[in-house]
C-alpha cells in the first residue's frame, strides 16, 4: 500500500465514527421532535418530581446521557448541585456540555462504558460519591436480563440512603414476548413517524432487532427488590403506543 493510499484510509477511518454518530443523531432527533418516545411528557414529569422531591441540593449520576438535551430541559430550577454525565460517545457529550450550560452546578462529563462500573475510569470518577438520583434513559434495554440485575445490584452502592434510581425506558406489556414488541413497535415508528426515510427505518430496524431487549415493568420491579430495592412507583406510562415509562426505583 502507497503511504498515500495509507493516509487517505487512515483519514477516513477516523472520519468515520463521526460520520456515523451524524447520521444516528440525525434520526434520533427526529424521533425526538416527533415525541415518539414521549420524552417531552416524561421529561416534564421528571422536572415536577426533582423539584418536589428535593427541596434540598442534590446531586446527579446520569448513564447513557447522549447530548443531555431533555435532562438539561428537567433540571432547570432545581436544587440540582452536582451532576456527572457517562457517556460512551465523545460526540454527544460535546453537545451535553453545551446544553447543560444553562444548568448553574458543578457538572462533569465522562467518556466511558457503563457496562464496566468497575473499570479504572468509572472507578475514579463515580465509586467514591453517592449519589441522591442516579438516572438511566433510554439505555438499559441494550443490556441481558442478567447483566441488568447486576447493573441494578451495583447502583444501590452508588446511591445513598433515600436515594432515588430512575429509570426511564422502553417496556414490554406483561406477557409480551420480545419478538411481539418489537412487531408492535415497528409498526408503530412506520404508522407514527413521518419525517422517517426508507433508509432511517431501516437503521433503526436493525438497530431494534439486534440491541433491544425491553423487559416488562413488573420484571425490572422483582429484580430491583431482589437487589434490596424497597419501594417502587411508576411516575409515566405511555397510553398511546404502550412502550415507554418512569419508574421510580427507591433505596
Ligand atoms: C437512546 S440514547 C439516550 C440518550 C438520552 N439519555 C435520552 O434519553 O435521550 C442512548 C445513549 O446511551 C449511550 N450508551 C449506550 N450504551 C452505553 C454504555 N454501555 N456506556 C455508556 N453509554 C452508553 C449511547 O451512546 C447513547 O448516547
Amino acid at each position: 500500500m502507497s503511504v498515500n493510499r495509507k493516509l487517505q484510509s487512515t483519514e477516513e477511518e477516523s472520519l468515520r465514527p463521526q460520520e456515523i454518530f451524524n447520521e444516528q443523531w440525525k434520526i434520533y432527533q427526529k424521533l425526538l421532535n416527533e415525541n415518539f418516545m414521549k420524552h417531552r411528557d416524561i421529561y416534564n414529569i421528571l422536572h415536577n418530581f426533582l423539584v418536589n422531591y428535593f427541596p434540598q441540593p442534590f446531586n446527579m449520576l446520569d448513564f447513557g446521557c447522549g447530548d443531555a438535551s431533555f435532562t438539561a430541559q428537567a433540571l432547570l430550577n432545581t436544587n440540582i448541585a452536582t451532576y456527572k454525565g457517562i457517556d460512551l460517545s465523545t460526540q454527544a457529550l460535546e453537545i451535553a456540555k453545551k446544553n447543560m450550560e444553562i444548568i448553574p452546578c458543578n457538572l462533569t462529563f465522562i467518556q466511558g462504558d457503563f457496562s464496566q462500573l468497575d473499570s479504572e475510569l468509572i472507578n475514579l470518577h463515580i465509586q467514591q460519591d453517592k449519589f441522591d438520583v442516579i438516572l438511566i434513559s433510554f439505555a438499559l434495554h441494550h443490556f441481558q436480563l442478567e447483566q441488568k440485575e447486576d447493573f441494578i445490584g451495583q447502583l444501590k452502592h452508588l446511591l445513598k440512603s433515600g436515594g432515588v434510581f430512575i429509570l426511564i425506558d422502553v417496556f414490554r406489556r406483561e406477557e409480551e414476548d420480545r419478538e411481539t414488541f418489537l412487531t408492535r413497535y415497528r409498526d408503530n415508528l412506520a404508522k407514527y413517524c413521518s419525517t422517517l426515510t426508507a433508509q432511517d427505518y431501516s437503521m433503526i430496524e436493525n438497530h431494534i432487532s439486534s440491541c433491544d431487549f425491553p423487559e416488562t415493568q413488573q420484571t425490572l420491579y422483582e429484580i430491583s427488590q431482589k437487589q434490596g430495592f424497597n419501594r417502587f412507583e411508576c411516575l409515566y406510562r405511555d397510553d398511546n403506543f404502550d412502550a415507554s415509562r418512569l419508574l421510580c426505583i427507591y433505596k
